[in-house]
């Protein structure tokens, strides 16, 4: 399957939610900057007017660069966040953070009144076991590092990478029988910023991209 068009698809579908004066979350990542391209398309055909909360640099520069008109979480309430995911189970809880950005990812959805994933059909599993990104404080790398190990994880530091505000990202193997839980528990360590479960936020819709095609999943 062409994953390339399995991520357009997706975002072409999750574009039929949005309406005209909306606030919406500009999610990061490969799937979330196809939406960002046909969101900008059609603000240009003139068929669209909305205001954009970027969750990273990257995101905000590629929207300005589009002419999409852009805002801030203090100043507005996303009505719609569109963000793509590195793993999604059936339950909907996400592991995301494969760009660095999940911190401020998941402030946007959080606010956001609805939160749509777009993906390709490689990000859906039973059981999510890809590695949580944790974006620790620089100088508590070794005492999170040591938590982690304390817990059964192995974290491993994100060559060179610093997130969008200056800290690191520990990609951290560890099992995850209670997404919730460990979400919680990896916040509670003293140095950790956040981390790239999205169990107590969890998006309303999935929309999976196939090919030409899309799967259209709700909770
Ligand atoms: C960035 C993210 C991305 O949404 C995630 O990594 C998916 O990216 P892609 O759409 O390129 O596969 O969480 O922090």
């Amino acid at each position: 399957m062409d994953l390339e068009l399995s991520k357009k698809s997706a975002a072409a579908k999750a574009l039929e939610y949005v309406e005209d004066g909306m606030v919406l979350g500009l999610g990061t990542g490969s799937t979330a900057n196809y939406f960002i391209e046909l969101l900008a398309e059609k603000i240009k055909e003139g068929n669209l007017s909305i205001i954009g909360i970027p969750t990273s640099t990257r995101t905000k520069e590629l929207a300005l660069g589009l002419g999409i008109e852009l805002s801030t979480l203090e100043q507005h309430q996303p009505d719609l966040d569109v963000d793509g995911a590195d793993q999604i189970d059936a339950e909907f809880n996400l592991i995301k953070g494969g760009g660095g950005a999940h911190t401020r990812e998941k402030k946007v959805a959080t606010a956001s009144k609805r939160f749509i994933v777009i993906a390709d059909p490689t990000k859906l599993v039973d059981r999510l076991d890809w590695h949580v990104p944790i974006e620790v404080l620089p100088h508590s790398r070794e005492q999170v590092e040591q938590k982690l190990l304390e817990i059964g994880g192995k974290p491993e530091l994100r060559e060179n990478f610093t997130t969008d505000g200056g800290n690191l990202i520990l990609d951290t193997k560890i099992e995850i029988p209670d997404a919730l839980e460990l979400e919680s528990r990896l916040n509670s360590i003293p140095g950790v910023i956040d981390n790239g479960i999205f169990a107590k936020r969890r998006p309303e819709l999935v929309i999976m991209g196939k090919g030409e095609g899309t799967k259209v999943m709700e909770r």
